[in-house]
């Protein structure tokens, strides 16, 4: 679909307000239709978008050897995907509800190969249709946030997750508090299905306000047993 310059001018308005008013999958789909074209050129740029280097970072710090692919949930149009690649991830696959920004993410490279290797278009607040114990990895900024997705998906995550899978889940701190993410991680971590369970505060962005929560990320970082 190919931007008209209305459209193009009414999305370079979009904000992280409209964000956080969206509710459930139609909405999200429909949010990030329009704003694709200008989420990393207008928006990102404007606030100097620094989560998915403190995701990726996160992920890269593991001791734990990386044998195997990466999924890069809610990839929107691949900057986390750009920010692996850029550390030395070499395989990596996407996964959005937006055909819109999973394009953006499409047509991203690094030294001249896509970055990555398959997209995936999926409802995460539903079953995906990816196999058990595919993943070595799991990273994910920016999607478990207000409206958009909460702690039951990453039961998902987990599916497909292989044992000893390295997860690194950036979560919107208010979000995190209001849906009880660390109790919900903690849980699983009792019942021994992740291990080693940390989180890690980092601002989003290079003008992030030190008391507003929503420009904070709580980084979850475990691994799958
Ligand atoms: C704020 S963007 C973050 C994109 C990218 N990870 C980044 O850091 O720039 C949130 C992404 O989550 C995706 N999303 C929202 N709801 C979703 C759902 N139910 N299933 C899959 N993806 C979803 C949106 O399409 C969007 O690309």
């Amino acid at each position: 679909m190919t931007p008209t310059p209305a459209d193009e001018l009414a999305a370079e308005g979009i904000g992280l307000d409209d964000a956080y008013a969206v509710d459930g999958p139609d909405a999200n789909r429909e949010l990030y239709a329009s704003w694709a074209e200008t989420y990393e050129t207008v928006f990102l740029a404007e606030h100097g978008y620094e989560y998915h280097q403190h995701v990726a970072a996160a992920f890269c710090d593991g001791e734990n050897e990386l044998k195997g692919p990466v999924l890069d949930v809610g990839c929107g149009t691949g900057v986390v995907g750009a920010e692996l690649a850029r550390l030395g991830v070499s395989v990596i696959d996407g996964i959005d509800i937006s055909p819109e920004m999973l394009a953006k993410a499409a047509a991203k490279s690094h030294d001249g190969n896509p970055t990555y290797r398959q997209l995936f278009e999926a409802d995460l607040t539903t079953a995906i249709d990816l196999p058990d114990a595919a993943y070595a990895g799991i990273v994910s900024a920016g999607a478990f946030t207000h409206g958009h997705l909460g702690p039951d998906s990453i039961t998902e995550l987990l599916r497909v997750a292989r044992p000893g899978a390295r997860c690194s889940i950036g979560i919107n701190s208010a979000h995190f508090e209001e849906f009880g993410f660390g109790d919900w991680l903690a849980e699983r971590e009792a019942a021994g299905h992740i291990t080693g369970l940390d989180f890690e505060l980092r601002p989003m962005y290079s003008d992030t306000e030190s008391d507003n929560p929503d420009h904070w990320t709580r980084i979850a970082v475990f691994t799958v047993t």
